[in-house]
């Protein structure tokens, strides 16, 4: 069992590189399969949901090659086997995407239930509709999905909910179908414009990626392409929050500032100092930190994925906020650990009221999420004295090289390992 051990109250001071969107490369590494030949994918980030996506093309029959430590090579043209077994789909919930990818290129696709982050209800019933809406038949059996079609023939897909997973299975199904499909009540994250981005420079005809209604024209014939994909928003705002919790001063790079608005806008009016450069922020603090609200939303809303870290942030300002998560049914699970670090959270439902006191303890926790483990490294490293995080391969899921990156600004964390106790659990 790893843990992290984290000496808190030291500023973080220099600059810091981020990788490229898990969320978007997750997507964009099944899309390969749509291809008639192989393609090149640079500034894959380092992560554990990127090398079992890897592992499935590659189980899968592609052939995968590492160009160099964040470039693939990946060939799909051996592909044979449709299917996607339990042991690899139940450790992420990105496993999906495999469904619609293979039922785009090749009308069939057998994938088990997708795992993912336990954040409440995780339904998949808009994937299916979007499915459905293009001619696939869909069945769940003993946990597994299975799509077929005999043709896919372009449609009108209303999606009830805005769903990035539905959004990106959908786009990934038609891609290749006869005719025109238009998605409406899409979602707009950045990672869907990458998504449908690296999808045109394969030759697709995907027009309104990014807006909310979203059409497709389909095409017989996918070609090669090198494509990189985006910077990570969520990792940046994590480091943006990190700088900002320790009072510190951080050059974050490789980042579109753009994609980063909703964070930017709430952290200035928490008191965060923020200047933009083309391709980085600067973020520092030498004021106090205020209390705010805030409320998640699909983007360009602030982001569910920023709310953990956020939350965490508001423990360290002046007075009361209020946070309303607007995605997840059950996103405040971590608040029971920022308690036992001395936060005053009380939870009713989807609202959280914060009561800030300015300071945090170092104590024993562990990480029950992704993003509930980034809060908590936040929290370790503004604390007093040492907390020790339990569970850390939530973290390592979607954060490259977490401890190194922060070591580098001069924190106090350490990655050790608990040699006899083994931690594999279903995510
Ligand atoms: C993606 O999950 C991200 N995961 C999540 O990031 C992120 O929290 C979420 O989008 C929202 O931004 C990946 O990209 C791999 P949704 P996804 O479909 O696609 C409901 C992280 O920390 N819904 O947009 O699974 C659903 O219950 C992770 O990086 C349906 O009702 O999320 C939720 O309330 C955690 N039916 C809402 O829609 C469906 O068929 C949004 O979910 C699909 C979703």
């Amino acid at each position: 069992m790893d843990k992290f051990i984290i000496k808190g109250g030291r500023k973080l001071m220099g600059e810091v590189e981020i990788s490229g969107a898990k969320n978007a490369a997750v997507a964009i590494l099944p899309a390969v399969i749509l291809a008639d030949e192989p393609c090149v994918i640079e500034n894959v980030p380092n992560i554990s949901d990127v090398s079992i996506s890897l592992r499935i093309l590659y189980e899968m029959g592609a052939q995968v090659d590492m160009l160099n430590e964040t470039t693939y090579r990946i060939d799909p043209r051996g592909i044979l086997n449709c299917c996607v077994p339990y042991e690899s789909a139940r450790q992420m919930r990105a496993s999906y995407y495999f469904l619609g990818a293979l039922l785009g290129k090749y009308h069939r696709a057998r994938v088990s239930m997708p795992g993912g982050c336990p954040l409440g209800d995780r339904p998949i019933d808009q994937h299916l509709k979007a499915f459905t809406a293009l001619g696939a038949k869909c069945t769940i059996d003993h946990g597994m999905v299975d799509v077929t079609a005999d043709r896919l023939r372009g449609s009108q897909i209303y999606l009830d909910v805005v769903s990035v997973g539905a959004t990106m299975n959908a786009i990934l199904a038609a891609v290749r179908a006869e005719g025109l499909t238009v998605i409406e009540n899409a979602a707009k994250e950045p990672h869907i414009v990458d998504l449908a981005n690296f999808l045109n420079s394969m030759g697709a005809d995907i027009m309104g990626a990014g807006t909310d209604v979203i059409k497709i024209r389909g095409v017989g014939h996918l070609h090669s392409t090198t494509y990189a994909v985006i910077p990570d928003q969520i990792e940046a705002g994590t480091f943006m929050i990190a700088a900002a919790a320790t009072k510190g001063d951080v050059l974050i790079k490789n980042v579109t500032p753009k994609h980063l608005e909703p964070i930017t806008n709430k952290l200035e009016k928490i008191g965060v100092n923020i200047e933009e450069f083309d391709d980085s922020v600067r973020v520092w603090v030498d004021g106090p930190l205020v209390k705010t609200s805030i409320q998640t939303m699909p983007h360009p809303g602030f982001p569910t994925d920023m709310q953990p870290q956020i939350t965490t942030l508001l423990c360290l300002a002046e007075g009361t906020s209020i946070v309303k998560e607007g995605v997840w049914e059950q996103r405040f699970r971590y608040v029971d650990e920022l308690r036992r670090m001395g936060a005053d959270i009380s939870v009713d439902g989807k609202v959280a009221v914060i009561e800030g006191t300015g300071k945090l303890m170092g104590a024993p926790v562990k990480a029950c999420d992704l993003r509930a483990g980034a809060a908590l490294i936040i929290a370790g490293l503004a604390a007093t004295g040492v907390t020790e995080i339990e569970d850390i391969y939530h973290i390592e899921r979607g954060y490259a090289c977490m401890e190194q990156k922060l070591q580098k600004l001069g924190a106090d964390i350490v990655k050790k390992s608990f040699p006899g106790v083994s931690v594999k659990k279903a995510m």
